[in-house]
């Protein structure tokens, strides 16, 4: 998607740089997983919206990690990190990237890395805002919360203009009643940006230098400033807790649900119905109930998957293949119109179309050193109760017996039908029809 000149920033930096105490984990905040990916791969998405010339991530707290997931994330070459040691508030964080930034770093946006619920949309939208009726001055969004817990108010003057920012610790009672609030996302005029940051003190409850006071310096220089209020509150979650992240996750899933709903896949119950970031799923293919499907897992078209199914990295369904409850697929490929309808684990294998897996069978792809593969034709059938232990190969058309365990390497050949434990080819009877299979020597 290309970005309208008038919505893009000069440059993009997000603050990651904090411990996120309230967390109680020693993982860093901005790395915890919604929806499959880290936290700040959903702040990044917004950053990158904006198309600007420079993003900087500023790091501090388990700086190396989360450096290591944002390259991790691909996105490596187009950001730069400025590491803030130690951690002395967010206009502090912004302050070490002065020479980043340089004189004049253009419209620039600031993110904090705990907001990944901001849609990319409303960040380009308040772009737009500060070069339509803040240029020289700042465009920030403000939201009317039910419950303001924590967040800086907005202070405006008898006329309604905007001329400040109070955390809630320095806040008056008076101040405290006031409802509107701010959401940590600015876009400011950069050289003003840039002349303001050396100014702030840090005399205030936390003893931080805050970057809301950038906002009184730009009334006090008659920068104009803009408030631009987000109607939907869930784009405000800042993630502290465990609870706001348990909170941020479902409207995020919520988000994706509702775009695979709209491109024609079936959710019976989205409520019990997990879907990771990225997942591709073809129209037509219904999903039912308590269903988990990871990110890094393909479905075509016109499948069912569910109740009950989990699919991991690596699961590839094409068209018309049917997963049914209790079978966990994990880097395996299920071909077309192929079958697993009940209580099976399909790991790191090959199905080919049209086959059909019994109830109750397993790939046992680990031998407690390493991961093999199992590979089975088309039109393969696999009895109920049947171990294949790999690696193993099971040419098109053959068969196993119910409870058949398939010792590695077995390699059943096209058409072969093998029961019993270890299974064993069958030999068709000479002669015809009639009569039980004999056991053939190998
Ligand atoms: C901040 C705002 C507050 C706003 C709220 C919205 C300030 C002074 N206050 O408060 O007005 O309502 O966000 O969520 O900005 N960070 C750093 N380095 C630091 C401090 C923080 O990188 O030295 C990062 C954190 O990792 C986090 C973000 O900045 O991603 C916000 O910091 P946090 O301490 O959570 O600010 P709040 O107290 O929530
Ligand atoms: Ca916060």
């Amino acid at each position: 998607m290309t970005t309208p000149p008038n919505e893009r920033a000069g440059s993009v930096v997000i603050l990651a740089a904090g411990l996120g105490q309230r967390m109680r984990s020693a993982r860093p905040k901005v790395l915890h997983a919604l929806c499959g990916r880290p936290m700040i791969a959903w702040v990044l998405d917004v950053a990158l919206a904006l198309d600007p010339e420079r993003i900087v991530v500023v790091t501090g707290h388990g700086a190396e990690e989360v450096e290591a997931a944002v390259r991790a994330l691909g996105h490596g070459s187009r950001v730069r990190f400025v590491r803030q040691e130690p951690q002395l508030g967010t206009g502090h964080a912004l302050q070490v990237c002065l020479s980043e930034l340089g004189a004049d770093p253009g419209v620039t946006v600031v993110l904090y890395g705990d907001m990944p619920c901001l849609k990319p949309a409303t960040a380009r939208a308040l772009v737009a805002t500060q070069r339509a009726r803040a240029a020289g001055g700042l465009a920030l969004l403000t939201a009317l919360p039910d419950e303001p817990r924590g967040f800086g108010r907005i202070l405006r003057d008898a006329r309604g203009a905007v001329t400040g920012i109070v955390e809630e610790r320095d806040a008056t009672p008076a101040e405290r009643a006031i409802e509107e609030v701010n959401l940590g996302v600015y876009a400011f005029d950069g050289p003003g940006l840039v002349a303001a940051l050396p100014q702030l003190s840090n005399a205030n409850a936390q003893g931080e230098y805050y970057l809301t006071d950038v906002l009184a310096a730009f009334v006090g220089q008659g920068r104009r400033v803009e408030a631009v209020e987000v109607d939907d509150l869930d784009e405000a979650l800042g993630v502290n807790t465990l609870a706001h992240l348990a909170e941020a996750r479902w409207s995020l899933q919520l988000r994706i649900l509702e775009a695979h709903l709209e491109s024609g896949v079936a959710i019976e119950d989205p409520a019990t119905t997990y879907v990771d970031h990225g997942v591709e799923i073809g129209a037509g293919t219904r999903i039912l109930p308590c269903t988990v499907i990871r990110a890094g897992v393909r479905i075509g078209r016109d499948c069912e998957v569910g109740p009950f199914a989990q699919l991991r990295a690596g699961a590839v369904l094409e068209d018309g293949a049917e997963i049914g409850n209790f079978v966990e697929v994990k880097n395996t490929r299920v071909g077309p119109h192929a079958k697993a309808k009940h209580l099976a684990y399909l790991g790191d294998g090959q199905i080919g179309a049209r086959s059909n897996i019994g109830a109750g069978t397993i790939f046992a792809n680990y031998d407690g050193v390493q991961k093999h593969t199992t590979r089975l034709g088309e039109r393969v059938f696999v009895g109920s109760g049947s171990v294949i232990v790999a690696p193993n190969v099971i040419g098109d058309g053959a068969t196993t017996g119910a409870g058949a365990i398939v010792t590695r390497d077995s390699n059943i050949g096209a058409g072969e039908v093998w029961v019993g434990v270890p299974a064993k080819p069958l030999a068709k009877k000479a002669g015809g029809a009639g009569g039980a299979a004999q056991e053939r020597r190998p």
